[in-house]
């Protein structure tokens, strides 16, 4: 029996992944090179030069974990905590909460602010917890994709580095739709995807350490506890002078994101951030014109997330069961405190398209009413 791959061709809306540009596709379709040969190591080192200047950031140590965006979040806990550390993690959704359960995982001390859903963290919240205790650092989401919280960051980092403690950040839904400044922010550690507004596919993290978090990580006194997520064995592949074998690097996928990344420069970001603000605001109009109420206040909404109220009467799951059998567009479901509440529809990288809104409108247009 032989069973054919043949999918259709869907819409993608939801909370990622995102569409993928066709010249990306074509990347992953380019003859494989051996994951040590010259020409596959000059490619890397120009997918981690592009990654730097995507995290507007000088550091060195930027590459591609290779694995989804969780692997690049279990990356940066493993390799800067270890077991007796204290750490202080800001939830305000799905995805604090995953951070606080990795803490625990490594060992550590968890330290938990919490934020309503579709509120952002309040500086001064994070102010007076550190008046009683001294963590090792302090994380936060900057794009919560559960909720459609733009979290602010400059202030909450010069709280943590008032104090000793690093400054951990969560960008898997915002790098490449809106401003990330690593240094600028004075973020020490910081991870994202590739399969949100890159649009590349799921299956690489981009991470970034500074100088003082790679100090922590050179003073661990243990060894950490995923091999294959040690940074001091996977950094010899990615940056280290003799770029040794530690695993074999998904090739294609690391084609598809210099593509992405390629694509990224030639349109420039800040018209790229401006892209996703003008389809946001475009998708908004019309939702708020049909009587949806977006969850979270203006000044906080995600450009790329719009997570918006269910309205009354109206079936969560045979509209969106309808939009991807008779439209062939895909939006998410409401995660965690949300399901069934709340839709959250993306508008990230190749799908923020003006075309795609519109075709969205029309398409709950003709179904809800
Ligand atoms: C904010 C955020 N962090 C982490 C993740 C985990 O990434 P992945 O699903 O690629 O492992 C996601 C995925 O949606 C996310 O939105």
């Amino acid at each position: 029996m032989t069973n054919k791959l043949n999918p259709s061709t869907r819409i993608l809306m939801g909370p990622g992944p995102s569409d993928v540009h066709p010249r990306v596709l074509k990347a992953m379709a380019t003859p494989l090179l051996g994951h040590l040969d010259p020409q596959f190591i000059q490619i890397m080192d120009q997918v981690m030069e592009m990654l730097r200047q995507l995290f507007q950031t000088e550091n060195q140590l930027t590459f591609a974990v290779s694995a989804t965006g969780s692997a690049g979040m279990e990356t940066c806990f493993v390799n800067l905590l270890e077991p007796g550390d204290e750490a202080m993690v800001c939830v305000n959704g799905v995805f604090g909460n995953r951070m606080c359960d990795i803490v625990e995982r490594c060992g550590a001390k968890l330290i938990r602010i919490d934020a309503d859903w579709g509120s952002h963290v309040d500086p001064d919240q994070v102010k007076q917890a550190l008046c009683n205790c001294s963590p090792k650092l302090v994380s936060i989401v900057h794009a919560e994709t559960s909720t459609g919280v733009l979290q602010p960051l400059k202030d909450i980092s010069k709280i943590v580095h008032d104090t000793s403690a690093l400054f951990l950040v969560d960008t898997v839904t915002s790098l490449a739709g809106t401003d990330v400044r690593v240094d600028d922010w004075e973020i020490d550690a910081i991870y994202s995807g590739t399969q949100k507004c890159i649009s590349a596919p799921p299956g690489l993290s981009p991470v970034s350490f500074n100088p003082k978090a790679i100090e922590i990580m050179d003073q661990r006194k243990t060894r950490v506890q995923s091999w294959y997520l040690d940074l001091s064995l996977v950094k010899n592949y990615w940056a280290g002078a003799k770029r040794a074998y530690h695993h074999t690097a998904p090739i294609s996928m690391v084609y598809a994101l210099h593509e992405a990344l390629s694509l990224i420069f030639e349109e420039g970001l800040e018209k790229r951030f401006k892209r996703h603000r003008h389809n946001h605001e475009l998708l908004r109009d019309g939702l708020e014109e049909m009587g949806f109420e977006f969850v979270v206040a203006p000044e906080y909404r995600l450009p790329m997330l719009n997570a918006v109220r269910i309205p009354e009467g109206v079936d969560d799951i045979i509209v969106r069961r309808k939009l991807l059998d008779e439209y062939n567009i895909e939006i998410g479901a409401g995660l965690g405190n949300f399901a069934g509440k709340v839709w959250r529809i993306g508008l990230m990288g190749h799908s923020c398209d003006q075309n795609h809104v519109n075709m969205l409108l029309a398409a709950l247009r003709q179904i809800i009413n």
